[in-house]
């Protein structure tokens, strides 16, 4: 992985070419969701603030989005801010080279920088022990409310994960229910 150049970019950093390059790794990542990256379009809910990219020379190969927001900790607990992650992706001829775990080292490096409390994913069943494998820890009995890509409102049962990044993970609230008021990345 020593040819791989990296960077982090804010949302208007990134011009129309960056963004069709970007598009293309998350098509070739997301199969089942590939027409949703057509266009130039690098998201499908909402748009990260800042991005953690990996290219083999112009190519992007890896990459994940980050937004900063506050999550409602329910019923009782107060709201917490996260670094909530998502978009998370490598290039299918990389797969199982370690690239992703390198990924998410970067992604909480970021979050560092960022001065955030805590890391958030969250995700299907099917990723969590690579999650888990980076680092992250599923909550226990919590579910999330979302505002899915298509804009209603639902509950997400699957794995919420977090990390902590300036705070103690015993420093998480107490929650069944994580409203996040906004789409997923
Ligand atoms: C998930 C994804 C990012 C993993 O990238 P990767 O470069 O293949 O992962 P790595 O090679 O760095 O693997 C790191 C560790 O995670 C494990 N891992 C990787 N994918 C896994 C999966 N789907 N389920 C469980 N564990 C997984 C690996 O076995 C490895 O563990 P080990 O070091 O203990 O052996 C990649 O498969 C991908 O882009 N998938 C499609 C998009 C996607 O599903 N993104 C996540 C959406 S929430």
């Amino acid at each position: 992985m020593t040819d791989l150049t990296w960077s982090v970019s804010w949302e208007t950093e990134l011009d129309d070419a960056a963004h069709g390059a970007l598009a293309a790794l998350l098509a070739r990542a997301y199969t089942a969701e590939a027409d949703r990256f057509t266009d130039g379009r690098s998201w499908v809910g909402a748009r990260p603030e800042l991005r953690v990219v990996a290219r083999a020379g112009e190519t992007p190969v890896a990459h994940a989005g980050v937004i900063r927001r506050f999550l409602r900790a329910l019923p009782d607990g107060p709201d917490v801010l996260v670094g909530d992650v998502g978009l998370v992706a490598v290039d299918p001829d990389r797969h199982g080279s370690g690239l992703g775990r390198e990924l998410m080292a970067r992604v909480v490096a970021t979050l560092v920088d960022l001065d955030i409390p805590f890391g958030f994913v969250s995700c299907g069943p099917d990723v969590e022990g690579f999650y888990r494998a980076a680092g992250w820890t599923r909550l226990p009995g919590v579910s999330v409310r979302l505002i899915d890509t298509h804009h209603r409102t639902r509950v997400d049962p699957g794995p919420a994960m977090v990390h902590a990044v300036g705070r103690p993970l015993s420093a998480w609230p107490a929650a069944t229910v994580l409203a996040r008021d906004g789409q997923l990345v």
